[in-house]
């Protein structure tokens, strides 16, 4: 699939967008986990939400789907799953594999777990080194770093982990698995990254203690199913906040959004190159503050993103690139490495895809710097198969002069189906 976008002079107007990828996945996991029945509202029917659903119905939770936003999970408890008969699939998502890692570590049965072509080049021997500490039998391609891995779980013993990366996935699997461990499990990261499982856990009846970088864990809760409704993805709001914010002009108010401060670099980036970002209509659900974000388009200038502002907006990196494309000046992003080992190696992919439209980009060793400013020509562009520049790349169409065309779009539905759609209500947009 190709996604053809044209320009367009500035955006007005009120938009939703799907739920919260990472909150989806742990609303799986934990209702899986817990007693009872989790009822998931505005639940992302992402292809990775997906596969983490499909790996859980393997091991015995069962889930229904009362309509086409709402899911119910059914789950027998923190030591109700069962063995699985198959490979564990994760498709195209580190989440499921990282976060259920965690999981099955913890298990007294065998399995095995792979993924696409992306997943089985991506690190796991940050998740993996963990686990074996506690216990954990694992092992996989060179030395169980890379999936297809294998695991027997059982009981585990609690570990002091500091990690060595502000990451949410491996500080997840490593609190997961603390949930089977025998004791407090405590874990320390660099900056703080996203805490939805801490958040989800404590509102499912968890002992978990939080201190800014640092987490401890009891293990051997009772969990107990709960009613979860999933804000709308800041991720997914974030490329249509950044078209907003760089033609000035624009007004767009994306309602009902998620606002944890792990989560919310992007306005600050965005306020910080000059768009007006106000919040309303404030709200807490599960534990997880909401409101409703109006942005106001301006003029924007560069700015410098690093430090622990970037596990606040990893995610939106490649979306933030355009609008310094766009912005008057330098803007300067380091410190995040850790985009070479996302879905695609995020820092060349948009070096690579916005230079075909005219931008001026430096690659770092650990980010990059884009001379923003002049203006950009539609060109045709590659995806990457990741669905994060796919996305980018036709915000940076409505920018550029002319036409853009995307190629290998089918990954946008990874994390924000209906994207075209929603980009159809402000400029022509096509899916040929
Ligand atoms: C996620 C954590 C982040 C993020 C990913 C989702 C999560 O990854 O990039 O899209 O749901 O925990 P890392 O933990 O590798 O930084």
């Amino acid at each position: 699939m190709k996604l053809q976008v044209r320009q367009t002079g500035k955006i007005n107007g009120e938009i939703s967008v799907p739920g919260d990828k990472s909150i989806s996945h742990r609303a799986v996991m934990l209702g899986a986990l817990a007693q009872g029945t989790t009822t998931v509202t505005n639940f992302l029917m992402g292809a990775d939400c997906l596969s983490s659903i499909d790996c859980f119905k393997k091991m015995g939770a069962a889930f229904s789907r009362p309509d086409n936003n709402t899911i119910i999970v059914k789950g027998n408890g923190l030591y109700g799953l069962r063995e699985p008969e198959d490979i564990l699939d994760v498709g195209n998502s580190g989440t499921t594999i990282r976060l259920m890692l965690g999981i099955l570590a913890g298990q007294p049965f065998f399995s095995t777990v792979t993924g696409d072509a992306s997943i089985r080049k991506r690190p796991m021997g940050r998740v993996t080194e963990p686990l074996l500490e506690m216990g954990a039998n694992i092992d996989g391609r060179q030395n169980g770093s890379l999936a297809p891995l294998a695991i027997r779980g059982g009981a585990l013993k609690p570990i002091q982990f500091n990690s060595p990366v502000a990451s949410a996935q491996v500080k997840s699997a490593v609190i997961l698995a603390g949930l089977y461990a025998g004791g407090q499990t405590e874990i320390r990261e660099p900056h703080k990254s996203r805490d939805h499982t801490e958040r989800m856990l404590a509102y499912f009846g968890a002992e978990i203690a939080v201190n800014h970088c640092a987490v401890k864990i009891k293990g051997g809760p009772n969990l107990e199913g709960k009613p979860v409704e999933i804000p709308g993805d800041i991720s997914s709001a974030a490329f249509f906040m950044v078209a907003a914010a760089a033609m000035p002009g624009s007004r767009l108010m994306v309602n009902r959004v998620g606002i944890n401060p792990t989560r919310t670099g992007i306005i600050d980036v965005l306020r910080n190159m000059g768009a007006e970002i106000t919040i309303h209509n404030v709200d807490e659900v599960n534990g997880e503050p909401v409101g409703d974000i109006c942005i106001r388009g301006s003029e924007l200038k560069g700015t410098v993103i690093e430090g622990s502002l970037i596990p606040r907006l990893i995610d939106e990196i490649p979306v933030i690139t355009v609008a310094a494309a766009a912005a008057a000046g330098e803007t300067i992003i380091r410190d995040a490495a850790e985009l070479k080992v996302k879905e695609s190696n995020r820092i060349s992919a948009m070096a690579l895809e916005l230079r075909k439209l005219g931008v001026n980009v430096n690659e770092l060793k650990d980010g990059m710097i884009v001379h923003g400013g002049s203006r950009m020509k539609g060109a045709v562009c590659e995806s990457h198969d990741d669905h994060r520049v796919a996305m980018s790349m036709a915000v940076a169409g409505l920018l550029a002069t002319g036409e853009t065309l995307i190629k290998n779009t089918e990954c946008i539905g990874i994390s924000f189906p209906g994207f075209a759609e929603t980009l159809a209500g402000f400029t022509h947009c096509a899916n040929i």
